[in-house]
Parts: structure tokens; C-alpha cells; sequence
């Protein structure tokens, strides 16, 4: 089931902002220094494109921008970017939710493991800390996100893709416009990508 019901989820929200914002802004820094701290996005661009939910995505995530725990495998990952509108303007307090397979390409269906939602700066920018997704059977390697402007907005849903990937040809689901730009910074594989939500 998809809860698309913003209050319900706003409500929950509200109850962890404080804790999560210091994450975001700790997550921040790193990230601008190894990919360009702007947005490149021209007036008048296409919206980011939609992809199927899946059939894990599970509602009312924890509020959080670093999904990792002790002691868990995988490579570290990072994943930040903008959300913008089609003009180019930020989406202050845009709502991101992401979710995605742990090193081994299982997801979490009992608990909210690798899942987590937070909001976007008032520059739209926003930032987790996570692992690299694990493959799983049938799938190139990708990351699940959600994401609404405010409450009463539409909800985007799609999917995020890694570079140079094995698989990405073979996957039916898989676009080249929803592919992440990447650097590699000591072992943590950094990625980027800003979505442009339908929206002048
Ligand atoms: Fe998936």
C-alpha cells in the first residue's frame, strides 16, 4: 500500500525535525566539497521522470538522514542533491524519502533498515548518508526515493541508477536521465542528483 496521505505522514514528521536537521547539516558539508555545490538546471527543464514504487516501499520511515548502523555491510554512500522546479527554484522543505536494498540486495520488510525520509534545506538541498544497494535478481543496482514538495503536493516516485554498472542495460526499468553523477572519495562512493519536480 502507498500512504500518499501527506497529513498523516506531516504528523509523524513533526516529532523527530530536531534530531534529523543536525544530520542533515552534518551530511552537508562533505558533499558540496566533492560535487559541485549548485544546481545545474535551466529554466524550463523536464520534470524528473516517474518509475514504479516496487513492490518494498513501506510507509511512515523513521525522519533521518543517515541510514547507516553500527556494524553494517557495504560500501558507504552518500547521496545529496537539490530539488528544484521546473524554473529552477528551490523546493524549500521538500520531503525525500529513500529506500533500497542492504549490501546482500535485501530490503527490510519488518523493520525500517536502509530506510528513512528527511527535508530539503530552504535551498532545496538535502543529503543522506546510506551504503551502496546490494543487487538482487532481476534489478541493476538502484535506490528507491519519494518525493513531495508540501503536503498537499503530488508525490513523485522513481528510481536512481549508478553509473557504469553491468546490469543497467539489461534492466527494463532502468533510464539514463535517472542516472546519479558519482566521485569516489577514499572508500565512500559520493552521488548526486537533483530532481525537478513538475512545478513552475
Ligand atoms: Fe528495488
Amino acid at each position: 500500500m502507498i500512504d500518499d496521505n501527506p497529513a498523516s505522514r506531516r504528523q509523524i514528521l513533526a516529532t523527530g525535525a530536531s534530531a534529523a536537521i543536525g544530520l542533515v547539516l552534518a551530511a552537508d558539508d562533505g558533499l558540496a566539497q566533492a560535487l559541485s555545490p549548485t544546481p545545474a538546471c535551466h529554466d524550463g527543464d523536464v520534470p524528473t521522470r516517474p518509475e514504479i514504487e516496487g513492490p518494498f516501499f513501506k510507509p511512515a520511515s523513521p525522519l533521518r538522514g543517515d541510514l547507516r548502523e553500527p556494524g553494517m555491510a557495504g560500501r558507504p554512500a552518500e547521496l545529496a542533491g537539490f530539488v528544484l522546479t521546473r524554473s529552477c527554484r528551490p523546493v524549500a522543505g521538500a520531503l525525500i524519502e529513500l529506500w533500497h536494498a542492504d549490501d546482500q540486495g535485501e530490503y527490510d520488510n519488518k523493520g525500517f533498515r536502509l530506510r528513512g525520509h528527511l527535508f530539503a534545506d530552504a535551498k532545496g538541498h538535502y543529503a543522506f548518508k546510506t551504503i551502496v544497494p546490494g543487487l538482487y535478481p532481476g534489478r541493476t543496482r538502484h535506490f528507491h526515493i519519494k518525493v513531495q514538495a508540501a503536503a498537499e503536493s503530488p508525490v513523485l516516485t522513481t528510481q536512481l541508477y549508478f553509473p557504469d554498472e553491468p546490469r543497467n542495460l539489461a534492466d527494463d526499468f532502468f533510464h539514463p536521465e535517472l542516472v546519479m553523477r558519482v566521485a569516489a572519495a577514499d572508500d565512500a562512493l559520493r552521488a548526486r542528483f537533483d530532481v525537478v519536480l513538475a512545478m513552475r
